[in-house]
């Protein structure tokens, strides 16, 4: 196979420095374009270190702007960062211009867009709040409806859920020792209540495993994650890992939105939104898991860390109290 220019959007963050990375890997097949807002950033001069071809471009800067920096790709792996600016409008606005943008480049074979469930349609209209699930899944509808070509030819949909979020967000994923030396989590799901997990790291090997799939998933979404787990059950590995007493407490939704506001900052409105994006999981069961989705825990040769493979190879800043 010829050599492919993939353009990875949010290639210094999380996600897309994970497809970067392992695209870098293999540079006799791919040759990786890095958008950044910031090529002079330390995690986008690491990625030149790597091979990449650093490219400045904002979201912001609209359909023509990124229709260049997609110029002669084959590949585009896509996202938007709802929590940058915490509007639904401006995530919509941006995914319309990258779809728009990918649709008017003519070498292109794939996108893959990265995004998360239509929140009402799947709640049967119990939650109306999810605004940074409802931005991306009307992306999602604008490139199925307005713009059929590149859905039928180059796009597949992912919905990923982190086990990362523990690094980022300690505060929230993880456990706060009390003066007994007890580490607490809180959640507002019951113990039983499974959300699916991935290792965000792992988008790379995901994503080279769609592109070297030919036109098989095509039109698909695929679920990306490894393991349904609960909160307490991720919390009783770390018990044992660690060798600390641990307590999963379980609060109401209102109560979490509350220490979502004081203890993180959230507004009312961004806390709401969170909340009830748990809550479906409480709700609805592990929706991830619906057999309409591409399971990506059963793409052959696509082998993803668990959570306990995921906890040897990342210390967890645990100590805090
Ligand atoms: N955490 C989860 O479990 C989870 C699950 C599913 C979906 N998500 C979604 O993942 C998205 C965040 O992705 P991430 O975790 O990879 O983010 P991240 O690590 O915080 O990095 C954000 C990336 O987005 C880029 N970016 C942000 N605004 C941009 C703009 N206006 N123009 C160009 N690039 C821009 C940044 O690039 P520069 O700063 O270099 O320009 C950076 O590379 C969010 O929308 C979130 O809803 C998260």
């Amino acid at each position: 196979m010829a050599r492919q220019t993939v353009v990875v959007i949010g290639a210094t963050g999380s996600q897309g420095g994970a497809v970067a990375k392992e695209l870098l890997g293999h540079p006799d097949s791919y040759h990786v374009r890095a958008l950044t807002r910031d090529p002079s950033k330390p995690t986008a001069k690491a990625l030149a270190d790597l091979g990449a071809e650093l490219y400045t471009a904002d979201l912001d800067g609209g359909r023509e702007m990124l229709a260049s920096a997609f110029s002669g790709a084959d590949v585009v792996y896509a996202l938007t960062d709802f929590w940058q600016t915490q509007s639904t409008d401006v995530e919509i606005a941006q995914g319309k211009a990258i779809a728009d943008a990918a649709a008017q480049t003519s070498t292109l074979k794939r996108l893959v867009w990265s995004a998360l469930p239509d929140p009402v349609k799947l709640s049967g209209g119990q939650f109306l709040n999810v605004h940074h699930w409802k931005g991306k899944s009307l992306v999602t509808e604008y490139i199925q409806t307005e713009q059929p070509a590149l859905w039928a030819k180059t796009t597949t949909i992912l919905f990923p859920n982190y086990f990362e979020n523990c690094l980022t967000t300690p505060d929230r994923y993880l456990p706060v020792k009390d003066i007994s030396g007890t580490y607490t989590l809180t959640f507002p799901h019951s113990p039983q209540t499974v959300m699916p997990n991935v290792a965000i790291a792992d988008t790379g090997k995901l994503v080279r495993a769609i592109l070297e799939a030919g036109s098989r998933y095509l039109e698909k979404t695929v679920a990306f994650y490894c393991e349904g787990l609960s909160e307490a059950e991720k919390l009783a590995i770390i018990g044992k890992r660690y060798n600390v007493p641990t307590q999963y407490r379980q609060v109401s939704s209102s109560q979490f939105q509350k220490i979502l506001q004081s203890r993180d900052g959230f507004s009312e409105e961004i806390a709401l939104d969170f909340a009830e994006q748990l809550m479906i999981f409480e709700k609805c069961g592990n929706v991830y898991a619906n057999g309409e989705f591409v399971q990506a825990n059963q793409i052959p040769g696509l082998k993803l860390q668990t959570w306990t493979e995921f906890l040897d190879k990342n210390q967890l800043p645990l100590v805090r109290e």
